[in-house]
């Protein structure tokens, strides 16, 4: 829209944002920011844009996942490189099983502000403002930690551009290289999907393997050597996000330059709110999450303002509606975009209408309703004759007990030995790896489908 500015959408109505008490103090910050160099280039977000659209079309898959938050006292290499390290096998899996490319995606890079169900919180008869993320206050429960204090936007910039400049590293440096499809296997991921990895893995060398003895020579193939990884994450922040907007010189048009992916979140997705303005004018692809409250009203008046050129891959609905939910509400959804002639690409979130509280008082999720969800997403799409293009998993490479259930159980009395999340519980890596078959499960079927329709 000619009219957009980076800046439109102060005029709109808020939510979800804190309200800073230093106003000299954020202005510095976004001015220091507004130097900084923004950490995607254009061109990047335009391939990914492509490499969305085919997803849309079913000649991708995207696999999108990583942390519900970012944490600063979390933050270290080994963490970012197993999380990396599990989505590569996750994305063997599904690109072994569904034979089309995966789209690789983190929850990373950028995920720090959180939107929150209640502006405070009450512990022990004690009332203080919710925390939101490292980006904007502290989890300490004190009332300084919950001041919301925006120098902590610089911080988060400069983790941020740490994460993505090792995952450049990993992408491209050679331990993406798929002659290390073996040595990807984590420690701690034993059992049965384990050795089920391991046998692909296997398999593939064997097909590496044979190709260099007939003389085709993979070892110099970029394409099998590198991968290509994107950073997304949910963009609530709006100074921040303004901030590191730009203009993409090649184009005259605006890059939000602090991930390759942003998305507007379940609260956020007012049609006339501040969000949805600011996502409106930017080139990036963009993603907007859908829960059960979503109307068609809104759902036509949101296509209309994200996408006006209805360009394939701008727009990502990732829908999350809980096990047992998706029936009602998927179909309608899909009729809305149907009947608009809408290009969206369809991701199935299983983690966000799936949270309840464990009996010993922890937020988890368990790993059945997870899995039925994306039963569920597969069963409508099949129904409907629309593609099921993608995943979003909030997962870490850590060995964490936040989800219950999985092949290796965690139950309820486990869920204290490692749970570390600082917002919502994500899948372990042996849950990631678990839940990567069932989805090349469904997608081996929907192909072989296909290929008995076309015969
Ligand atoms: C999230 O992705 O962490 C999140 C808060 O999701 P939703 O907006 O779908 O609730
Ligand atoms: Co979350």
């Amino acid at each position: 829209m000619s009219d957009w500015t980076k800046s439109g959408w102060r005029a709109k109505p808020r939510i979800q944002m804190p309200d800073y008490t230093d106003e000299a103090e954020l202005k510095a910050v976004e001015a220091q920011l507004a130097k900084y160099p923004p950490l995607v280039f254009a061109g990047e977000a335009r391939r990914l844009k492509e490499q969305l659209g085919a997803a849309s079309r079913g000649e991708a898959f995207l696999l999108q996942g990583g942390d519900c938050a970012e944490s600063f006292e979390q933050f270290s290499a080994d963490a970012i490189r197993d999380t990396f390290k599990v989505m590569l096998q996750m994305a063997m899996v599904l690109t072994y099983g569904a034979k089309v490319p995966v789209v690789k995606v983190g929850r990373m890079a950028g995920q720090f502000a959180k939107p929150r169900s209640a502006p405070t919180e009450v512990v022990d008869g004690v009332e203080l403002p919710s925390y939101r993320g490292d980006i904007i206050n502290e989890l300490d429960f004190t009332p300084e930690a919950r001041i919301p204090d925006p120098r902590k936007m610089l911080q988060a910039y400069t983790q941020a551009a740490a994460t993505l400049n090792l995952l450049r590293a990993f992408s491209t440096g050679g331990y993406a290289d798929v002659h290390q499809v073996h040595s990807w296997t984590l420690g701690f991921t034993e059992g049965e999907k384990a050795a089920r990895y391991r046998e692909m893995a296997g398999r593939i060398s064997d097909t590496l393997d044979f190709m260099k003895a007939a003389g085709v020579d993979s070892s110099n193939s970029s394409s099998l050597r590198t991968v290509s990884f994107y950073t997304s994450h949910e963009a609530l922040l709006l100074e921040y996000e303004e901030a590191l907007t730009r203009v993409d010189s090649t184009s005259g048009n605006w890059l939000a330059g602090s991930g390759h992916m942003l998305w507007i979140g379940d609260r956020t997705r007012q049609p006339d709110g501040a969000h949805v303005e600011f996502l409106s004018g930017v080139l990036n692809p963009i993603g907007l999450k859908c829960g059960p409250t979503m109307e068609a009203d809104d759902l036509k008046r949101l296509l209309g303002k994200l996408n006006p050129q209805n360009e394939a891959g701008r727009l990502t609905l990732i829908t999350r509606f809980g096990a047992g939910n998706v029936g009602e509400h998927l179909p309608r959804l899909i009729r809305t975009v149907k009947e608009e002639g809408a290009n969206v690409l369809w991701v199935c979130d299983p983690m966000h209408g799936n949270t309840i509280k464990s009996g010993t008082g922890y937020k988890t999720r368990p790993f059945d309703s997870v899995l039925r969800e994306v039963r569920e997403f597969f069963a409508v799409h099949k129904a409907e004759g629309t593609v099921p293009g993608g995943v979003h998993f909030e997962m870490t490479g850590q060995d964490v007990t936040e989800c219950t259930g999985g092949v290796r159980a965690v139950t309820e009395e486990n869920l204290s030995d490692r749970y570390h999340t600082a917002c919502d519980p994500r899948l372990n890596a042996s849950q990631s790896l678990e839940l990567a078959f069932l989805v090349a499960e469904e997608l081996t079927s929907l192909r072989d489908e296909k290929q008995a329709a076309a015969v």
